[in-house]
């Protein structure tokens, strides 16, 4: 298996967007999105996330250098942070999951389905025993589900017939629904994109 390029000067490009590592500089940016209830009431935080900006750097210290399971900024092409990105390690099933979180001044310009496309494009190029990306948006978290619709993310019904045992995903809490993106069903129509 090819090993990811690891660099801070952008490990996914996209049209519009550098995704690259976190460092230590970005607490104080992440701190701002944790702590918007806006951005964290769908993942369960209304009032924010309650982390410091020095529990945020220790966070990033042990994670540094990681692309898959470590923090990750999304940009504007100037550099402007917008927002973050998360790109699981895979799991023994073969199934790793991804997160986008955006600055609200952000939402509603395409920038996370832009994300979205760029992580699942960079997992499947570069894991090749990867057979499918999960997420769990809450069911009132519309952005959310269409984002997950909109790059091939099938909604999982129990008892449904998939190419894996998808029991093990379902979340506790029925006000979240199982997506997957499979590696056949993945649909990215993005022009450019990075590879290793
Ligand atoms: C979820 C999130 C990343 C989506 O990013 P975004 O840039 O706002 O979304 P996009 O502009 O790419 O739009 C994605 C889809 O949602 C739709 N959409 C965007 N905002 C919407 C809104 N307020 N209501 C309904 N649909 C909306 C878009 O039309 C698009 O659907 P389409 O492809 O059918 O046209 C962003 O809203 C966010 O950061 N939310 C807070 C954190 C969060 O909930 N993260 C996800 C955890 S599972």
């Amino acid at each position: 298996m090819s090993k990811p390029r690891q660099s801070l000067e952008g490990i996914i490009k996209t049209p519009r967007l550098v995704i690259r590592l976190a460092t230590l500089n970005d607490a104080p940016f992440l701190h701002r999105l944790w702590q918007d209830g806006r951005v964290m009431a769908n993942v369960g935080f209304p009032n924010g996330l309650g982390m410091t900006v020095e529990e945020i750097k220790s966070l990033l210290k042990k994670r540094q250098g990681l692309i898959f399971g470590g923090n990750l900024i999304a940009t504007l092409n100037d550099g402007e942070a917008i927002g973050e990105a998360f790109m699981s390690k895979v799991d023994e099933s073969g199934v790793a999951f991804t997160d986008v979180k955006l600055l609200p001044e952000f939402w509603g310009h395409g920038y996370g389905r832009e994300i979205k496309v760029g992580l699942c494009q960079y997992m499947f190029d570069n894991i090749p025993d990867l057979m499918a990306i999960k997420a769990d948006p809450h069911r009132k978290n519309l952005p959310s589900i269409k984002m997950q619709l909109s790059v091939g993310g099938i909604p999982i019904v129990r008892g449904g017939d998939y190419p894996i045992d998808v029991d093990p995903y379902f979340p506790d809490d029925d006000s979240y629904q199982l997506f997957m993106v499979f590696r056949d069903n993945f649909i990215g129509t993005l022009p450019h994109h990075s590879r290793p």
